[in-house]
């Protein structure tokens, strides 16, 4: 017989017939002359119950049916008398694949916290909340591919280990084969990379983007999706040292026609989810309202998960330039009662709090800024005539601040070259970036999009450590 996953046995197209299932056993309860099995597969959040008569099973036949334990189950699929389901399946046997200790097996009846179960990375997909966390994740992956795709996006896979600084923040991860209690020195007493293994000093990437912007010198539309590592010592919930970024760039944009795209792109991955993921943005949904309960009355969302998701793809983003987010800020109440941690004025970084008060308190949507002071951004990005800002753009998401990154780029050979030396960048070094200027260079414009960002935006989950399966933060890689 064929195994059939939960999901498909819970549509009830097999009812009245004889089904083979596999899982792992989630509950069991009874009395003497029933026990109910909850088995979940991990295709659905739902359980399917199995009804084992005591007739049939004995105490002793099911004593190693408990919570964890690996199943594979045949019977009959019937429709239920009980209460919270359509569909169950009267066992005609039960076979125990793999056992779960009831004494060591750390996942019980009772809810555990999210701390706890970071801890067991490894079992926590096991659990409602990550079975439905790592399945919208999923589904927004795949969103993406389709996405870009539908609009004749080429998918460029970009080095992971590589000799440059994309975003020139110093970052990185260094990769070496050198042996790092015996380092080979120069006659300077430097360290000598000639015989590292790639005979020069190489990172973990930062950001496709440099590649990326190349291939689009040739394919007009690309993007990257692909893990990126930064070694920010940012312990906060909102940062990874690994993470996955989404990086289109496009030949012939300019930042608005960016902006148009980047808009266009996350309503679309959110509305998949909603269309494909509703069970599990519904359980999600309801673990953030009851979370909100414990939560002073001024903490509290204004609209439930699926709500603000609703209204996300339903309206426009705000678009204004940086110098007008600035003016926002001072003229705020809140500037002139000083809760805000930081000083504002323009020029600055803006900090998580102006971020978080421009889409939660002023406009309470997301909001695209644009046009930043040039010293507070990348060297690549296109200087624009005023000659103190740049053709950036941030958007900043409801709950979470930043989730893109991106800019028109500067295409003009001698501003490129100015701006680099500015940044203290050897022009020479980046001869091959370059040289897409030399030849046949363009106007263009590309963004990246923070993938566990916006994860964690459509689940609902504060913590960015709950929404990548493995999570690595300083002093963090266990598994
Ligand atoms: O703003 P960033 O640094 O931009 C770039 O890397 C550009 N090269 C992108 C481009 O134009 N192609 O990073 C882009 C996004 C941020 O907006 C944020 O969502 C995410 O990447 N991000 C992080 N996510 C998790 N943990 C971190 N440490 C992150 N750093 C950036
Ligand atoms: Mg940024």
């Amino acid at each position: 017989m064929q195994r059939i996953k939960v999901k498909d046995l819970l549509t009830g197209a097999e009812l009245g017939k004889e089904v083979l299932l596999k899982g792992w056993v989630r509950t069991k309860r009874g009395n003497k002359f029933v026990n109910f099995i909850a088995v979940n597969d991990g295709s659905i959040i739902n359980n399917l119950q199995v009804v084992a008569d005591a007739e049939r099973f004995s105490e002793e036949a099911l004593k190693d049916v408990t919570t964890g334990a690996s199943v594979a189950i045949t019977g009959e699929l019937v429709q239920s008398q009980g209460k919270g389901q359509a569909y169950e399946v009267h066992a005609n046997t039960i076979e125990v694949l793999g056992k779960a200790d009831p004494e060591t097996y750390p996942l019980q009846k009772k809810a555990h916290s999210l701390e706890f179960l970071r801890e067991i990375a490894h079992l926590r997909f096991r659990t409602n909340t990550f079975g439905a966390v790592f399945r919208v994740r999923n589904a927004l992956a795949f969103a993406v591919h389709k996405f870009f795709n539908e609009h004749g996006f080429v998918y460029m896979h970009t080095p992971i280990v590589t000799a440059s600084d994309a975003e020139g923040a110093g970052e990185m991860f260094r990769v070496t084969t050198l042996d790092l209690d015996n380092l080979p020195r120069t006659e300077e007493g430097k360290i000598n990379f000639e015989e590292d293994f790639f005979g020069r000093s190489t990172n973990l990437t930062v950001s496709g983007q440099m590649e990326g912007e190349v291939a689009a010198m040739a394919f007009s539309d690309i993007y990257t999706f692909g893990p990126t590592f930064r070694a920010e010592n940012s312990n906060t919930t909102r940062h990874l040292a690994e993470f996955w970024m989404i990086e289109p760039e496009m030949a012939f944009y300019d930042l608005k026609m960016n902006a148009d795209l980047a808009e266009e792109f996350i309503r679309y991955i959110i509305n998949h989810a909603i269309e494909n993921n509703r069970e599990d943005l519904e359980f999600l949904a309801q673990r953030q309202a009851e979370e909100d309960k414990q939560k002073p009355q001024n903490e509290r969302q204004e609209m439930g998960l699926i709500e603000k998701l609703e209204f996300v793809i339903s309206n426009q983003f705000e678009r204004i330039t940086y110098t007008e987010a600035i003016d926002i800020l001072l003229n705020s109440n809140h500037y002139k009662k000083k809760k805000f941690q930081y000083d504002v004025k323009w020029g600055i970084d803006l900090q998580s709090e102006h971020e978080r008060y421009l889409v939660e308190k002023h406009f309470k949507k997301p909001v695209i800024v644009t046009d930043y002071p040039k010293d507070i951004k990348a060297f690549y990005m296109r200087l624009n005539d005023d000659g103190k800002t740049v053709a950036a753009m941030d958007i900043l998401a409801p709950g979470i601040g930043e989730i893109v990154g991106g800019s028109q780029r500067e295409e003009r050979m001698d501003v490129l070259v100015e701006r680099m030396k500015a940044f203290g960048i050897e022009p020479e070094d980046m001869w091959w970036f370059l040289d897409t200027r030399r030849f046949g260079g363009c106007p263009h414009a590309g963004f990246g999009l923070g993938f566990e960002r916006v994860v964690q935006f459509v689940t609902g989950m504060g913590n960015i450590r709950d929404v990548i399966p493995f999570p690595r933060t300083p002093k963090n890689a266990e598994f």
